[in-house]
């Protein structure tokens, strides 16, 4: 501790000494409940948010602060008592049932803190797996189980000597959420995005892009072995309730009727509460074969598990649907949902909507199904209860709504008597304390919001980067003039459907294969868009080519993040944030406007919307790169050595680990156009088939056609960038490959980078080694430069 950390700490001691006394005392009573007997246990589980168990103080974790607060709440005191400085990213805060410690993982430094409540300081840094996110404590408090995210295991650490004295490998891809029977026998993790059923017949050139090509899972262990006892499949829905007018793998193309089938599958697996037999898992739901309209690509999904036969236990239940019979005016998709927290006394609970800034009421039939009470039909009112998390002097400031009350909820804790709902609010950096006692549910209303950390000063790129990263976030938005962008919905999506987060979560990857416009396509991770630390933000936007941007999306189609402001107008059915084109003319909301946003040519479309502009800010240096689980090590370096020998940087060197980087101010000059694609950009490694479009199954077709076309490809693909490519499985545009492994098994790939088309990857023993370096590459690797042309042909506009 340096003399500024000490006299910060002496302060912080002497400011916080009379709360702190007064929450001892709270909590020496409040471990036992009236009668004096130890309280009955409870299931636990992974929260950004956690309340001690005498219901005195909450404690909630601030990811972009590197800090966890801890709030007086007795007696709605509601006031932050202290801020604690933890690791790197925290996402979760456990507290032992004596109230005593409480445990906070630090997603990007690869630890857990460990608090003492008394003190509020960290009295100890334990080192786990890469990328802890979700973790819990047993209900008697022996044993915390973490699970971390990027290295594919779960970490147990034991209490009493606050050491790892286990790591369960086996427990399946990313491991997210975390949630421990009230008996304390069984630990159930989420893993976070879905999977392709070991039991579909079909190669992944027809099942990548298909509404049931994938399937969520929840891995079971058994808490006093600590191994693994199974996994539970949550099945895709078969039908989504909503229909599209065409069905692109099918080959049926755009229709004006609306007669087709959707299906979803379960994925972004957020979280996993218990409560009695069943277990409740609030996610969104992928539904990727086109064509897109708003409310036909991805859904809001509650799914349910029974915890003593380990099996789905319901259909997954669509939140969305019943939307329709909302009147304007009310009507509001309930997306992104991340956690949910049920009544102990009653069979109601709470979802915090992390994209539409409320918290949404469900409730539970007498089997445990879930249900929000939506109307039937239009003559049905229904029974939705969405709960604002506004101040009540916030409440009517109705036009500001996307900049005032609470924003993104993530996380919801209730106290033990049932009556106050406490919630997680993300970007606006708050906590919320929502009134929920009563018999009334219409009553509902929060209390207050009580800032959790500082954001950042206004008119700094810090603030910019906020207001990005809110929008990226949000089914909402500044509000709109069309019924479906006004409040409470707003210009971001067709009122409150679709995320930027949907598909890119964390800005990242949803690694699905989305049957797009231009063919299928694996959505694309973007901690590499812009090269990391290169960014040039001048008035709110990253300036091009300054800012080391790649060419963007597979077929290299667009050159401006600001582009995408066609997806929200087109996909998510929004009224889009320009409202002025770049020759000054008015643009209308909606599809309306697209004509005036082009992709390409002949008018760039940076610097016509702060808010737009803001959203390519975010991107440019709001994402962080995953940590590779991979260490430099042997194998690695031999790796690293036939990377080179193989001329793989001639495409992905440098330091952005691709050649791909605009090198002109948008917009590009006439010529560098081909079939609407930036064609110097695009390299043919021998990954593109037109035979898996002409044999009438396969993906390599394109949405929204009038008549079926072949998907684009044949004049190559972008180089994409292998910044942390071990998290982005399955790969290559249609995510035709299941591993690394598969990718470089394709020769005309992996031979593309000598001149003289050599191959010193025939042995498997050498591919291990390339495929070990390939999956410790992370923002932390050496950068390779590009020396040498790529074999003549490959790159760049066809037969140069
Ligand atoms: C329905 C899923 C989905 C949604 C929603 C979505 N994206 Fe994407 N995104 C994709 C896919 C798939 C690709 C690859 C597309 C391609 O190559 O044709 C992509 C590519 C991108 C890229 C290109 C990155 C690069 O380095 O090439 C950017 C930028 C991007 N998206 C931004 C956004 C923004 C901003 C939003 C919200 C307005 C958004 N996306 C919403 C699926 C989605
Ligand atoms: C001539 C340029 C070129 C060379 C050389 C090259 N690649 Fe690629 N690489 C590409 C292109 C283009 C794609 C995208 C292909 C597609 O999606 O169909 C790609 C895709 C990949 C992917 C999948 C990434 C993802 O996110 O899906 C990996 C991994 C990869 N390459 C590794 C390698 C390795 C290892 C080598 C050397 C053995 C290599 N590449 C050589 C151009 C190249």
């Amino acid at each position: 501790m340096n003399m500024r950390q000490l006299i910060r700490s002496a302060l912080a001691l002497a400011i916080l000494g009379i709360p702190f006394l007064l929450g001892a005392a709270i909590w020496a009573g409040g471990g036992l409940s009236a009668q004096g007997e130890p309280p009955e246990p409870v299931a636990t589980r992974s929260t950004p948010i956690a309340i001690t168990h005498d219901d005195g103080f909450v404690w909630s974790v601030n990811p972009d602060n590197n800090s966890v607060s801890v709030f007086q709440v007795a007696d709605d005191e509601n006031t932050k008592v202290a801020e604690i400085a933890v690791g790197t990213e925290p996402w979760c805060v456990a507290i032992t049932p004596d109230d005593s410690k409480a445990y906070v993982t630090n997603m990007a430094s690869g630890t857990v803190s460990v608090i003492s409540t008394v003190g509020r300081n960290v009295i100890k840094t334990i080192r786990v797996g890469t990328e802890p996110f979700g973790c819990a404590l047993t209900p008697d408090g022996g044993k915390l189980y973490v699970a971390n995210h990027s290295s594919d295991n779960v970490s147990v650490i034991n209490t009493t000597t606050d050491r790892v004295s286990r790591t369960i490998s086996n427990v399946g891809a990313k491991p997210h959420g975390v949630a421990i029977s009230a008996d304390g026998t069984r630990v159930f993790v989420t893993q976070f995005l879905a999977l392709k059923p070991a039991d579909d017949p079909r190669p992944l050139t027809q099942s990548e892009g298909a509404d049931d090509g994938r399937e969520g899972r929840v891995t079971v262990i058994n808490r006093q072995n600590d191994t693994v006892i199974g996994v539970v499949r949550l099945a895709p829905i078969a039908d989504s309730g909503f229909r599209s007018d065409g069905n692109t793998l099918l080959r049926e193309p755009l229709t004006t009727v609306f007669d087709n089938v959707t299906g979803a599958f379960p994925n972004l697996l957020e979280s996993i509460t218990i409560k009695g037999d069943l277990a409740y898992i609030p996610g969104t739901c992928s539904s990727p074969n086109g064509p897109f309209r708003f409310n036909v690509n991805v859904q809001s999904c509650l799914s349910t598990v029974d915890i003593t036969e380990q099996i789905e236990a319901f259909p997954t239940l669509n939140m969305n649907i019943g939307v329709a019979f909302e009147p304007v005016g009310t009507r509001l998709f309930n997306t992104n949902p991340f956690a949910v927290a049920f009544k102990r006394s009653a069979d109601e609970g709470f979802i915090a909507l992390a994209a539409t800034n409320r918290l949404l009421r469900v409730t539970l039939n007498g089997d445990g199904s879930p249900t929000i009470n939506p109307p039937a039909d239009a003559t049905d009112p229904g029974n939705i209860i969405r709960i604002e998390l506004k101040d009540p002097d916030e409440i009517g400031l109705v036009d500001d709504e996307d900049r005032i009350g609470g924003q993104n909820p993530r996380g919801v804790v209730l106290n033990s008597t049932d009556t106050r709902a406490y919630v997680m609010d993300f970007l606006s950096r708050d906590i919320a304390i929502v009134d929920v006692s009563g018999d009334d549910p219409t009553l509902y209303r929060t209390l207050a919001r009580v800032q959790s950390a500082d954001l950042p000063a206004p008119g700094t790129d810090g603030a910019t980067v906020q207001r990005g990263k809110y929008l990226f976030n949000t089914a909402i938005g500044p509000v709109g003039t069309q019924p479906n962008s006004v409040r409470p919905a707003g210009r971001m999506s067709d009122t409150g459907w679709g995320t930027c987060y949907s598909c890119h979560p964390s800005g990242l990857t949803d690694s699905v294969t989305w049957m797009f416009a231009d063919g299928p396509r694996q959505a694309i991770s973007m901690e590499s868009t812009f090269e990391f630390g290169a960014a040039s933000i001048v008035n709110g936007v990253p300036l091009l080519p300054d800012s080391h941007q790649r060419a963007l999306n597979w077929s290299a189609v667009r050159d401006e993040v600001q582009d995408f402001t066609r997806n929200v107008r087109a996909v998510s059915g929004g009224g889009g944030l320009i409202t002025i084109d770049a020759n000054g003319a008015p643009v209308p909301e909606g599809p309306a406007g697209l004509a005036q946003l082009p992709d390409l040519r002949p008018t760039a479309n940076s610097g016509l919307s702060a808010d737009l502009d803001a959203i390519a800010t975010y991107l440019a240096v709001g994402v962080r790169a995953p940590n590779s689980p991979v260490p430099s090590q042997l194998g690695t370096v031999i790796g690293r050595v036939v990377f080179q020998a193989q001329g793989c940087h001639n495409c992905h060197g440098g330091p952005n680990w691709t050649i791909s980087r605009l090198d002109y101010t948008p917009p590009p000059a006439p010529e560098e156009i081909v079939d609407a694609q930036l064609v110097r950009f695009l390299c043919r490694v021998g990954t593109f088939d037109p035979a898996l479009f002409s044999d009438g199954v396969s993906n390599e077709i394109r949405a929204n056609n009038v008549a079926n076309v072949q998907a684009r490809g044949a004049l190559g693909f972008n180089v994409p960038s292998l910044i942390s490519v071990f998290a982005s499985a399955p790969y290559l545009h249609s995510g035709a490959a299941a591993t690394l492994e598969d990718v470089i098994k394709n020769v005309t790939h992996r031979t593309a980078g000598l001149s003289d088309g050599s191959d010193l990857l025939t042995s498997p023993v050498v591919q291990r080694f390339l495929v070990q370096f390939l999956k410790s590459i992370d923002r932390d690797t050496r950068p390779i430069f590009s020396v040498s042309p790529t074999r003549p042909g490959v790159c760049g506009p066809t037969g140069s």
